[in-house]
Parts: C-alpha cells; structure tokens; sequence
C-alpha cells in the first residue's frame, strides 16, 4: 500500500471451529487473553455443506464466557429459519450466504429486526455484483476465500481481486461497515488480505494450530498484518 492511504485498524476475528471442544472454556479464555477481536461461530448443516457442525444450544453454553462479539456465519439453507434462535441466544452478527437465501433482502431485513447485524456471505464463484442493489443495506459482506464446509484449507488468492473491488467501493464502507475475509487466513496470507482492504481476519486453524498456542497465533497474525496500516 502507498503511504497517505492509510487503511483503518484491521481486526482479527477466531474460527472456534478449529478449537478443542473438549476444552472450549480454556480455548476461548485464551482469545479473550490473545486480545482476539470477535469470535466467528461456524454454523453448518449438512445441507449448503457437507457437514454438519453445531448450532444455537452451544452458542447458549458459551455466551455468558466472553464480552467478544460473536459472528454467526450460517452455512445453512435458507439460514433466516435461525434467526430468532440466534437472536435469543445473544449473537451480534448474523452472516448468511448469499446463495442459500431465495430472499436475500428480506433475510437482511429479519436479522436487523431481531437486534443484531446483518452479513453476507460470498463464496469464491459468486461476484461482488449480487450484492449490488443491497451494499447499503447490509454491516458486513464476508468474502470466502476457501469454499466454504470445512477448516485448514488452502487460501485461494484470486478471491483477493474481489476484496479490493469492494473495497473501493468507498460509500459502502464510508458507513463503517466490515469487509471480512474467511478461510486460509495465515501468516502467509494475512498481509494479501489486509492490503486488498480487509477490515476483519478470520482464521480458524491459523490460530488454534499455533505450534505455541492460541495467544501466539494471534500475536503471529498481528505482526504479519502489522505493516498494513503503515
Ligand atoms: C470454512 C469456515 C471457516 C473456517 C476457517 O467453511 O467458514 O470459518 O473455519 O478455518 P481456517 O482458518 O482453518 O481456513
Ligand atoms: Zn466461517
């Protein structure tokens, strides 16, 4: 990046699909220690994805463990069937796809109904473009950079093309909306994504998989971001 263009905070947001559940409470004490961001909650139903992962009831289990923000990123066919249960259960944001909703808008409009903030999400074949007549609507668009179903896949870098188109789209993002980036984020990979315009980091195995632990991995994560905003 040039200097004078100088891009805001980038946050980094923990995928606990890569945490140990048999340990989640001391795994998400950690983020909380690391200075993790937000707390990305992968919601899969074995339907828009292969598998299947868990649901409200453990979200339940885990909200009154943190401060964090939570993202509910909803794997899910037509994922506006979950909003009241998330809702309840105290989720900030609600992400759906944008291929698994027929009424994208009106989705939008239900997750915003029921208190909490609104996300798209785009897997890799989908253009920027179907969110068009929506953009202003909407607090975060979350750009797949693997297909999305599981954790510990490769990044693929052709997505980085459409985080910086929108990117640029300057209104959108004038109104403080996120621009996250979800899957294969690394050390290797992060600064790419921080550079194209990213506001929001997720990273599942980047984090949990530290060879020396959760609060490590996100320490490695900042400093591979750390030269983004210079
Ligand atoms: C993929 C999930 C991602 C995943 C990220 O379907 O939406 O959030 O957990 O994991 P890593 O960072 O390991 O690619
Ligand atoms: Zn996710």
């Amino acid at each position: 990046m040039t200097s004078g263009n100088k891009k805001p905070e980038v946050r980094i947001a923990a995928s606990i699909l890569a945490a140990d559940f048999s340990q989640l409470g001391r795994e998400i004490k950690a983020l909380d220690d690391g200075g993790c961001d937000e707390i990305h909650f992968d919601v899969m139903d074995g339907n828009f994805v292969p598998n299947i992962s868990f649901g409200a009831p453990v979200l339940e289990w885990i909200r009154p463990l943190t401060k964090l923000p939570v993202d509910v990123h909803m794997m899910v066919h037509e994922p506006g069937r979950f909003v009241d249960d998330f809702a309840r259960v105290g989720a900030d944001y609600f992400t759906v796809h944008a291929e698994a909703c027929a009424h994208l808008h009106a989705t939008v409009q239900s997750i915003k109904q029921a208190g909490m903030k609104a996300g798209v999400a785009l897997n890799p074949a989908t253009p920027a473009s179907v969110l068009d007549e929506i953009l202003p609507d909407i607090d975060r668009v979350l750009v797949m950079t693997v297909n999305p179903g599981r954790g510990g896949q490769q990044f693929i870098t052709g997505q980085l093309a459409k985080i910086a188109s929108l990117s640029e789209r300057l209104p959108w993002r004038a109104t403080g909306a996120d621009l996250a980036v979800d899957g294969g984020v690394k050390v290797d990979t992060a600064l790419a994504c921080a550079e194209a315009g990213a506001s929001l980091l997720i990273s599942g195995t980047g984090i949990f998989n530290h060879p020396d632990g959760v609060i490590s991995g996100i320490a490695a994560l900042r400093d591979a971001i750390a030269s983004a905003s210079d």
